[in-house]
């Protein structure tokens, strides 16, 4: 299962009879829905839209990690390194995919390189899959400040590494 965020904005308000995101459908699902993908996909910006939608809870595991911690990613990075701000993403991710009932539940775009995440994934949620160009999420992340968007090159490979990883999943 998968749409690109702006298909499915697109067929929402096209065929409402139609509509995949209908809340009888998803809700159908004892499941989590889960908003994978690179950054700069969209996933914050449909995630709450979403959870209206369908009547349920959204969390994200970024802002989650940011409220605990009381400080932003970026300055994760600096305190912790990667592998610090990893840990904690696995732990909250794995949290929040426990919890019931079945929310909206965003992930961040590295959280599926955790082996337990990918398994929470697979017990506890249904993937919806947002794709982008790393040209169209670059222009909306790269003023951004984020830890692994600092220039287009890096940027590029990061995206080719994680495709084969969201493809699995989603
Ligand atoms: C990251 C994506 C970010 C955030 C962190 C690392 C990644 O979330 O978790 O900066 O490794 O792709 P978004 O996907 O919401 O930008």
């Amino acid at each position: 299962w998968r749409r690109r965020a702006r298909g499915l904005r697109r067929r929402a308000s096209r065929v409402p009879g139609a509509d995949p995101l209908a809340a009888g459908n998803l809700n159908a699902l004892d499941r989590h829905v889960a908003l994978i993908g690179f950054m700069g996909a969209g996933k914050s910006t449909l995630g709450p839209v979403l959870a209206e939608r369908i009547g349920r809870e959204f969390h994200s595991v970024d802002a989650v990690i940011e409220e605990r911690t009381n400080t932003s990613i970026a300055n994760l990075f600096v305190e912790r390194g990667e592998a610090g701000f990893r840990q904690l993403e696995e732990r909250v991710a794995g949290e929040l995919l426990a919890r019931r009932p079945p929310a909206v539940v965003e992930l961040g775009g590295g959280a599926l390189a955790a082996e337990s995440t990918r398994q929470a994934l697979e017990g506890h949620a249904f993937a919806l899959l947002l794709e982008t160009s790393p040209e169209e999420a670059w222009g909306r992340v790269s003023a951004s400040g984020r830890p692994l968007a600092r220039d287009l090159e890096s940027f590029t490979a990061l995206f080719a590494r994680r495709r084969a990883l969201y493809d699995d999943v989603a």
